[in-house]
């Protein structure tokens, strides 16, 4: 069974990222089991912090994804861009320089995102580009899920409640499981 690590790029309750990633890994196919991260205990990044030592979260985190044979990110845009909270908990999550390799080398990274505007994470989404790129992972290109206007696709306690967009996400998850196990690390 491959597993998956699946970030949400927002700390609000009602996160519609954090929605939709629940109903990914519910909708993800049996031969992956998605594992949902939190980067809530992630401090702002500080090289002084990092001199004395890195945070016990971020250590934590930075196992959990070594061990993972894919990430998913589910990522906000603030103002056409990515979020800080979830740039800060990856350029922890980099550090130091040669753990890299191991934390995210190689690893299928799928960028999926909700947004209340009408673009649907589209500009953030790419906006990641270059950091999965320079962390050497394999970005997945093999499905989209932009989740425009998402106030109108969740219901009140934050599940899918839009048939269309259940059926695209199951599909993205099925299309990135199979990339996970093509191209991920064999263990
Ligand atoms: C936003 N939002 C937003 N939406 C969008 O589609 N494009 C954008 O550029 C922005 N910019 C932006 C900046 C800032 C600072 C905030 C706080 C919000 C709206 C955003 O999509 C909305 O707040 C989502 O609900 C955020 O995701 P979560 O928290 O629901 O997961």
């Amino acid at each position: 069974m491959r597993t998956i690590v699946g970030i949400s790029g927002s700390l609000r309750r009602g996160s519609y990222n954090s929605a939709l990633l629940r109903a990914a890994a519910q909708l993800a196919p049996q031969s992956v089991k998605v594992e949902i991260a939190s980067i809530r205990e992630i401090p702002l990044y500080d090289g002084d912090v990092e001199e004395r030592g890195i945070p016990d979260a971020v250590t934590a985190l930075k196992e959990q994804l070594a061990a993972a044979d894919g990430i998913l990110l589910v990522t906000p845009e603030y103002n056409h861009g990515v979020p800080g909270v979830l740039k800060n908990a990856i350029d922890w999550l980099s550090r130091p320089n040669k753990d890299i390799a191991r934390v995210f080398g190689q690893k299928p990274v799928g960028i999926i995102g909700a947004s209340g505007g009408i673009g649907g994470t589209a500009l953030s989404q790419t906006a990641w580009l270059p950091t999965l790129r320079v962390l050497g992972t394999q970005a997945f290109f093999g499905g989209r899920v932009l989740v425009a206007n998402a106030g109108k696709v969740f219901d009140a306690e934050g599940k899918l409640s839009d048939d269309a967009l259940r059926g695209q996400l199951e599909k993205y998850m099925a299309a990135f499981a199979e990339f996970v196990e093509r191209v991920g690390p064999r263990r």
